[in-house]
């Protein structure tokens, strides 16, 4: 069925000029752009986004990487867009992600990742209830 994505395309692509090149990607692989803002997660924000990571070691650092500038949030329509999504962002770490993939591509490393793909439709409408009213969402 067609379905919903959340993603965020982090601090690190944004400061490094490849936010256009992501967007491109993101449009070549057939996903339609159904929300998205230019937006700046405060530190406070970040923590309460990525809370089910807060007993992780990395967290800290997450959280403070998140906060560090601006981020481009974007809701994601298509066909089984969320395991789509995730086959076109790569693994988690670059060093692990396919040729080809955006963070194979843009990461710089497992924490500076490139972009945020949600895991699952649940939790793919809780990120985007987090950063968009239903009024922002255009199908
Ligand atoms: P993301 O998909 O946004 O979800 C959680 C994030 O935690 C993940 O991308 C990584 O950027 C980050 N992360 C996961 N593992 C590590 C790690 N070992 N060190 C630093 N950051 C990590």
């Amino acid at each position: 069925a067609t379905n919903r994505t959340f993603t965020m395309i982090k601090p690190g692509a944004v400061k490094n000029g490849h936010l256009g090149a992501i967007l491109e990607h993101i449009n070549a692989g057939g996903f339609k752009i159904v929300s998205m803002k230019y937006t700046k997660l405060s530190a406070e924000k970040a923590g309460e986004f990525y809370a089910v990571h807060k007993e992780r070691p990395f967290y800290g650092e997450l959280v403070e990487f998140m906060s560090s500038g601006p981020i481009v949030a974007a809701v994601l329509e298509k066909e089984n867009a969320v395991a789509e999504f995730r086959t076109l962002i790569g693994a988690t770490n670059p060093a692990d992600a396919a040729e080809g993939t955006i963070r194979k591509k843009f990461a710089t490393s497992i924490g500076e990742n490139a972009v945020h793909g949600s895991d699952s439709d649940e939790n793919a409408e809780i990120e985007s209830q987090f950063h968009f009213a239903g009024t922002e969402i255009f199908v």
